[in-house]
């Protein structure tokens, strides 16, 4: 470990037992050190599940999306049973990308090299002028492990890594009975790459201090309508992840014909705005959630993409607001807030690359989830 790795894991560990009247934010270099990155990747990024978007991004035989996740070219791939499976986007002949990064549908996908052909189990079924003593039956792409969880597609690259489902129980028991596992209609709205660490985009969806004032034009109409609580805290902690109630209907969902059977009122009535550390955060309004996904590429640049997914479109709504919205009006909302978040991230990256940035005080009644965040971060790296 470095010195400055050091010293930074000594200051994070002496923010998070500081028994000082207020908390403070991360020392600034957490956000720019390389070689704290490098901790994060070994102790985090390379052994913790991945979101990569919603059930309904694949929900075709054949849809695909190619990205990266630290640098790895992978593939996220429908099959012809609409089995979601996660490859290396590499060919096993002389490892040029396979897939054209981005979405697609494609039922083979040839390599640009020397056109080896692959179906969507990472099978290779052809290749030109194959020599005849080649066995090429056991050459596949390189498989990942994926789960799905309440149609959310996670992926890891560690082969090892505990299955998902047993750390989130204790989330399912407070919010699966709003079944989003069967959510069967959604759009992802934003695929980018923001110049900022991953640390200030997980604070941004904790933080419910900024909104008003970062959002003016976002939340213009809305912010009289909502119920917010006075303290922004979380009801509920899991191992990896934390759930707050972010605001409330005023009136509750009335019940609909083909609402899931047992629909508790509470689900009716609150938004819960849910961290799954370190890649997705939500927010879900009974019918509908709103999800953004973070991969760290490296200490200045996260890749992100912002979706929405729905029991039925007709009852998209915007944090319990009395109005359903429609998908046009939301997409164009949630571009606006990722806009105006990627303004202030990315100028939160660059000034705490001063050699005058500091650690600043938090206001804790609407900055609290944050130092949860940073408790959590601490355990991780600490470890
Ligand atoms: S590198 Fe893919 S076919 Fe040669
Ligand atoms: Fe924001």
């Amino acid at each position: 470990m470095t010195l400055e790795t050091q010293s930074g894991l000594a200051a994070l560990a002496q923010l998070v037992t500081s028994k000082g009247d207020s908390p403070g934010s991360l020392p600034p270099s957490l956000y720019v050190s390389p070689s704290f990155f490098e901790l994060e990747k070994r102790r985090i990024f390379l052994q913790d599940w991945y979101c990569f978007g919603h059930a309904t991004d694949f929900a075709r035989p054949g849809d695909f999306l190619a990205t990266e996740l630290l640098g790895e070219p992978l593939l996220i791939w429908a099959g012809t049973q609409g089995q979601i499976r996660a490859f290396s986007n590499i060919c096993r002949h002389r490892n040029t990308i396979l897939a054209p990064a981005g979405r697609g549908k494609a039922r083979l996908l040839t390599c640009p090299y020397h056109a080896w052909t692959y179906n969507s189990e990472g099978t290779l079924r052809g290749m030109p002028d194959k020599p005849e003593h080649l066995n090429t039956s056991t050459i596949r792409l390189k498989e990942f492990r994926v789960e799905l969880w309440q149609g959310f597609v996670f992926v890891s690259l560690n082969d090892n890594v505990e299955p998902l489902a047993a750390r989130l129980q204790g989330l399912d028991a407070l919010i699966g009975n709003a079944r989003m596992d069967q959510f069967s209609w959604g759009i992802r709205c934003v695929d980018s790459s923001r110049k900022a660490n991953w640390k200030i985009l997980i604070e941004g969806a904790m933080d419910s201090y900024h909104a008003p004032h970062v959002h003016k034009t976002a939340f213009t109409g809305l912010l009289p309508n909502l119920e917010r609580p006075s303290r922004a805290a979380n009801i509920a902690a899991g191992e990896d992840w934390f759930v707050s109630v972010s605001s409330r209907r005023r009136t509750p969902w009335p019940r609909f014909d083909n609402d899931p059977a047992g629909l508790r009122d509470e689900i009716r009535s609150n938004v819960y705005s849910i961290a799954i550390l370190p890649s997705l955060i939500l927010s879900l309004d009974c019918h509908n959630v709103f999800w953004w996904t973070t991969h760290p590429e490296n200490p200045g640049h996260t890749r992100h993409a912002v979706g929405v997914a729905a029991r039925t479109p007709e009852r998209l709504n915007v944090f319990g607001q009395p109005e359903p919205v429609t998908p046009e009006w939301l997409q164009q909302w949630l571009a606006q807030r990722h806009m105006e978040d990627t303004g202030v991230q990315e100028a939160v990256q660059r000034g705490a690359a001063s050699a005058f940035a500091v650690s600043g005080p938090l206001v804790e009644k609407l900055e609290g989830r944050l130092v949860e965040f940073h408790r959590w971060l601490h355990g991780r790296l600490a470890a």
